[in-house]
């Protein structure tokens, strides 16, 4: 979603900002732009709709000098994306510019109270003008800029991190935050980042302060710094070291990030199996304080989008393996259901792979606030999501995901939601022991046969791409393998723009299976378990009304292969004739595959922008 940069030192601001900007391009946006301040030239700003190289090219056009800068790439919630909307928006006397991620909730009262009483001209259709008219009218009125910040931000109900630049102040930048994550980095030689992502930071420094609400912070020359709490008093704030990998945010020699985050999974699945499963077959969470999970005999499972469907199975596997009673709501159908909160005994579990998603966060906030323990699964230690969880957090250990689409993210929260069902079975005398065993004996597999799956992505694409031109496609899954159809359908949405929906295969007579013909493709998930011919006769049935049916099948399958159309073969999965019930325990993490692969190759073949896909933002930081 929206992306705030900003630069003050020694030198040229705009490289800066434009290679700040290029990092958050994995974000999502639809239009940038930059205001950097010289004394020759006062404040420039230059801005452009559409792709980052258009707002490059009006720089190459007109020399921009000067040291100190903001930028920003937008997605618009306020006004359509357009050169006038986007980001920097200035006051009428154009001295105080600003830069601005979230919504203004009473927007419209402000901009009446500007109209009316200080007969300002408002010149784009956004919420964030406000923001630089507010700050100019409170300067005029000869408050100094901090102090017109602390007046302004008074006045706003909604959600903003903020960055401010002044002709009258000009060799500083001013920032300040509510519910939207801001963060200053710390540079070697006197210069001073700012950042809505740290990952934006990553390629100048390692050394980060996270603003916190209503916190302001003066950037100045000579690396100066200064940071004020709510009453204005300068706070010592904690700088902590980023953890973040650079290399991440090279493609590798893939075409994509996508593809390279998909053959990513079986090392990030290592890595974590390393962290949390040890020789002796020990469940092991080295950063939770213990008493988080004890006594607990409710679970609350909150999430978003790919997250949410990650939520789907942590339900299931913690039902049935820890055998307590756990819910599952979308982070934003949360405040619909106050209800659903229970006691302290309740743990919540918040998974989210950015941990900025202002749904997830506000769901959370909610719950803490009725006294709920909160556990978070994140990729982001240093996000607002782990900060609230105050340590209590399961890294998903998967390095920044930079395509907007999930991937990696979705298979490691799936295996830490293992790995604490595992955990609560143990100390809950959930499974018998023994079956707990052999579960932890065999999910060390999981990343050799990730890797044999993946070895297979050639033959894939073959398979998925006689069906490029086809209007629609429906998944079907049950059990473990229902919400890895949802999570197939949203993949192949996301990238391709094809319709496509996931059903419970048994679900499919009682209403989609009028939606059917030659033109939709139903994608059944046919693997071993107790659910197998249940799965296969839902997918006859469509079949049988004319739609083509592809499948995912384990190697050894003797009926399903007989059936389908097109065959999406996957390594047979870790069995045991003792424990057939949990024959398709392991299923979600490699049936998975295929319909990541499917989603790729078609989006890549009928040419879309598979790592920035049209509407779609990377972290979502919008209610
Ligand atoms: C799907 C996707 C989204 C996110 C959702 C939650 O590919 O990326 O559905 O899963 O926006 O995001 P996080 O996990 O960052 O809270």
């Amino acid at each position: 979603m929206c992306g705030i940069v900003g630069y003050i030192g020694q030198e040229t601001a705009l490289d800066y900002l434009l290679n700040s900007l290029r990092v958050l391009e994995y974000r999502g946006y639809d239009s940038s732009g930059i205001a950097v301040y010289s004394p020759k030239a006062g404040i420039q700003i230059l801005k452009a709709k559409g792709k980052l190289s258009n707002l490059i090219d009006l720089t190459e056009k007109q020399k921009i000098a000067g040291q100190v800068g903001i930028g920003h790439t937008r997605w618009a919630t306020q006004g359509a994306p357009s050169d006038i909307n986007a980001h920097p928006h200035s006051n009428a006397q154009s001295e105080i510019v600003i830069v601005h991620n979230g919504i203004i909730n009473n927007y419209l009262a402000l901009k009446e109270e500007l109209i009316n009483q200080y007969k300002i001209k408002f010149t784009s259709e956004t919420d964030s003008e406000i923001f630089a008219h507010l700050i100019g009218v409170f300067t005029e009125q000869g408050l100094g800029l901090k102090e017109a910040l602390q007046a302004t931000i008074q006045k706003i109900k909604g959600t903003y991190a903020l960055a401010v630049l002044s002709k009258k102040e000009p060799n500083k930048i001013l920032l300040t935050c509510h519910e939207a994550p801001l963060v200053i980095g710390l540079g070697k030689n006197q210069d001073l980042f700012c950042a809505s992502d740290s990952s934006a930071l990553m390629q100048y420094t390692d050394q980060i302060i996270r603003l916190k609400d209503a916190q302001i912070a003066e950037l100045g020359e000579n690396g100066k710094w200064v940071i004020y709490d709510e009453k204005g008093i300068v706070i010592n704030p904690e700088i902590q070291t980023l953890t973040l990998d650079p290399l991440l945010m090279d493609k590798g020699g893939y075409k994509h990030f996508l593809l390279k985050e998909i053959h990513e999974q079986p090392a990030i699945l290592r890595k974590l199996l390393g962290v949390h499963l040890s020789d002796d077959l020990q469940i092991q969470f080295p950063k939770l304080d213990p008493k988080v999970l004890k006594g607990i005999n409710r679970i609350l499972i909150l999430g978003c989008g790919t997250a949410y469907y990650a939520g789907m199975i942590g339900k299931i596997v913690l039902e049935s393996l820890a055998q307590i009673p756990t819910e599952l709501e979308f982070a934003s159908e949360l405040l619909a259901r106050p209800s659903v909160l229970a006691d302290e005994k309740t743990l919540v579990i918040a998974i989210s792979q950015s941990g900025e998603t202002a749904d997830t966060l506000l769901a959370v906030k909610t719950a803490l606030k009725k006294g709920a323990r909160l556990l978070a699964i994140t990729n982001r230690p240093e996000s607002s999501l782990a900060n609230l969880a105050s340590g209590a957090c399961i890294l998903t250990q998967a390095g920044i995901e930079v395509s907007v689409a999930a991937t990696k993210s979705f298979t490691a929260q799936i295996l830490c939601l293992y790995f604490l069902a595992i955990s609560l079975s143990e100390t809950n005398k959930g499974l018998p022991e023994k079956q707990i065993e052999w579960i932890k004996q065999e999910m060390r597999y999981l990343p050799q046969i990730m890797e044999q799956t993946l070895s297979r992505a050639e033959n894939y694409k073959k398979k998925i791409l006689p069906y490029a031109t086809k209007k629609a496609f429906i998944f079907l899954g049950r059990g473990l393998n229902y919400p890895i159809a949802l999570e197939g359908a949203l993949k192949l949405k996301e990238i391709t723009y094809i319709q496509s929906a996931g059903y419970a295969a048994g679900e499919m007579k009682h209403g989609p299976i009028a939606t059917i013909d030659e033109g939709v493709p139903t994608f059944s998930i046919i693997t071993p378990g107790p659910l197998y011919h249940k799965t296969l006769h839902n997918a006859i049935e469509a079949k049988t009304r004319g739609a083509p049916s592809l499948g995912i099948v384990v190697d050894e399958d003797k009926e399903a292969s007989q059936e389908l159309d097109a065959l999406f073969y996957i390594p047979t999965l870790p069995f045991s004739a003792e424990y057939e019930h949990l024959q398709d325990l392991f299923t979600p993490f490699i049936s998975v595959i295929p319909l990541q692969l499917s989603a790729y190759y078609l989006a890549e073949y009928l040419g879309k922008d598979v790592d920035q896909p049209r509407n779609l933002a990377k972290s979502v930081t919008v209610e």
